[in-house]
């Protein structure tokens, strides 16, 4: 690889108030640090588009701290290792791990973990499918929702990069899969393609508990709530007793430039014996070869399905990021940044 010395990156230069613009994250041009003791310079190939981005970008208390300002906008990528101060990296090895929106990365080499591509695995899977978005629907469901056979499992966001997955999941598990969509294209796709049992538009339903009775007669049992807001409220009101509730993610608030209402209708939780409980994938990081050994068997033998979106140029990494709040990214959302 010839010497780099001068790269582009996404710095964020302050912090946004509702949808994220070009003045509260730059592009600029820095000449590449250098690793020092126990840590690896990656060049950045593929750079994962999450919502949860959004959040590290307020200074909102959270899983992991605020990205600072003058820092790049943290991401997980997928890159080969151009320099290495640790014995466990060699350079042009592909890894995974936290590095930022830019052309390399210098990290901890512990944020990094190596990825050996098995025969038709694509470098970008390690992102979606065999990544954390592949995983969060595997222990969310099976490990916080336990769905038994015969079980009802309703999903938000349901033709995105988790939610289509949860709703297969759901169905290998033996239960009845509803998914809640922003458009009927993605209704038909995730019940014709992905073999859920009903879908709902929930842009163009006026009456979501209503909906949600139809779809769910047998009320819900599992509900996987990628969203919040108005339909957390609406499922809340079609929990079966005993109910669980994925609470995995508020794409809904994440914009939000006021306080956000609690769920209007939270005494459900009570009123059904219903659990919610919060849920981070990376609570399950000792368990993920387990998972991504599962989720491979299920592709192989074409039992799951799943999209990606790639996106190319690192100068067109915030207007991706803007389509997923807009319901217009197809599958788990990517920019290439090198070959
Ligand atoms: N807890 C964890 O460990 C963990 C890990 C990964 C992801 N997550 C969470 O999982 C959720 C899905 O993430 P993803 O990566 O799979 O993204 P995604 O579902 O592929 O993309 C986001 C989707 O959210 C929907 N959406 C956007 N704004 C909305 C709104 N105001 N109301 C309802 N739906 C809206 C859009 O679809 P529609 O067209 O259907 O509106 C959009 O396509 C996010 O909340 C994310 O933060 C959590």
């Amino acid at each position: 690889m010839s010497d780099p010395t001068i790269q582009r990156r996404l710095i964020l230069e302050r912090r946004p108030q509702g949808t994220v613009t070009n003045e509260d994250v730059v592009l600029h041009e820095a000449l590449v640090d250098s690793p020092g003791d126990g840590q690896i310079l990656i060049r950045n190939h593929f750079l994962s588009i999450d919502p949860a981005i959004r959040d590290w970008m307020s200074e909102r208390p959270s899983y992991l701290p605020p990205i600072r300002i003058g820092d790049p906008v943290r991401s997980t990528v997928i890159g080969q290792v151009v320099e290495s101060r640790v014995s466990r990296f060699r350079p042009g090895q592909l890894v995974v791990g936290i590095g930022g929106w830019e052309e390399y990365s210098v990290a901890d080499a512990g944020q990094f973990s190596l990825v050996e591509l098995k025969p038709g695995d694509e470098a970008q899977h390690y992102l979606s499918i065999y990544g954390a978005v592949g995983l969060t629907p595997y222990f969310g469901l099976l490990e916080v929702g336990k769905p038994k056979p015969g079980e009802t499992v309703l999903v938000s966001a349901a033709a995105g990069a988790v939610g289509s997955l949860v709703g297969q999941i759901a169905k290998i598990k033996g239960c009845r899969a509803v998914g809640i969509a922003g458009s009927d294209e993605k209704c038909r796709w995730i019940v014709e393609d992905l073999g859920f049992d009903a879908a709902i538009n929930y842009r163009t339903e006026t009456d979501m508990v209503a909906s949600i009775a139809r779809a769910c007669p047998q009320g819900v049992d599992v509900y996987f709530d990628n969203v919040g807001g108005q339909i957390l409220d609406a499922t809340l009101l079609n929990l079966n007793k005993d109910a669980r509730v994925v609470f995995c993610g508020a794409i809904s608030s994440y914009n939000s430039t006021e306080p956000v209402p609690g769920p209007y209708n939270f005494w459900q939780i009570l009123a059904r014996s219903a659990t919610i409980e919060g849920y981070l994938v990376s609570d399950y990081l000792d368990q993920f070869p387990q998972g991504i050994a599962q989720m491979r068997e299920w592709v192989g033998t074409g039992r799951l399905q799943f999209r990606e979106q790639v996106i190319d140029g690192l100068e067109n990494t915030l207007d991706a990021f803007n389509l997923l709040f807009e319901g217009r990214n197809e599958g788990k959302l990517m920019v290439r940044v090198a070959p």
